[in-house]
């Protein structure tokens, strides 16, 4: 969990994490093109092979609990593609405003829409419009009237300064080389003293150049 301290120091701090990427204009292109087509392509289809696991046996796996689980759309549930139960383990007082960033098909919008209560609001942003597709689905299906759905970049999010008092980031920075965009956007967009709460995939060791340089690793 990362506090926001309000201080334009720590608005603008990038945490160490890891080497330094440096990517072309056109690379990032690329690579967003095909992140992009990688997790439509799970909304789509989810029971067919990606290459990443997803759905009901990967969120018990990262600590969903069951009951839980069993209380959400099916059409959420299986096409989740998280790295970590978020909106589980944060901390999302009643009446909270709550920002999913990549909500995916909505498992953690979801779960922090019924966690706020209706006094709060959160709102879910992705730029896949086949897993919005799933997550209005599923949010209509549930019945939820504190969540909107939002399909926008992370990295130019459609939101005022200071408007969000806990962030939800489940499995997304490790998709973007330009991620200091990221981190910079929630530092505006979560007010002095809010939270983000994050899961990540990391490196256990440095990748080698081939495998660096293989695509398949910005999203598997
Ligand atoms: C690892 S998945 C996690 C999805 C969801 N949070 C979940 O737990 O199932 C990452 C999600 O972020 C979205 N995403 C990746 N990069 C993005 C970006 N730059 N802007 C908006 N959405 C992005 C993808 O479309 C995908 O739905």
């Amino acid at each position: 969990m990362y506090h926001n301290a309000g201080s334009s120091a720590a608005r603008q701090a990038v945490p160490a994490t890891g080497s330094a990427l440096v990517t072309s204009q056109a690379q990032n292109e690329a690579l967003r093109t095909s992140v992009r087509g990688a997790y439509s392509a799970i909304a789509a289809s989810p029971a067919a092979e990606h290459p990443i696991p997803v759905g009901r046996q990967l969120a018990l796996g990262v600590g969903y609990p069951a009951e839980r689980l069993a209380r959400m759309p099916a059409v959420a549930v299986d096409a989740f593609a998280g790295v970590g139960a978020v909106s589980i383990f944060a901390q999302l007082p009643p009446g909270s405003r709550v920002l999913d960033l990549g909500c995916g098909a909505g498992l953690d919008s979801l779960i922090a829409a019924e966690r706020v209560g209706a006094e709060g609001r959160v709102i879910g942003v992705d730029f896949s419009e086949s897993m919005l597709a799933r997550a209005s689905e599923a949010a209509a299906e549930a019945g939820v009237g504190n969540l909107r759905l939002c399909l926008a970049d992370s990295e130019r999010l459609p939101l005022r300064n200071s408007s969000i008092d806990v962030a939800l980031v489940n499995g997304i920075f490790n998709l973007n080389p330009r991620r200091q965009l990221l981190f910079q956007e929630l530092g505006r967009v979560v007010r002095e003293g809010g939270a983000v709460y994050a899961a990540e995939l990391i490196l256990r060791e440095a990748l080698s150049d081939a495998e660096r340089g293989d695509e398949a690793n910005w999203f598997a």
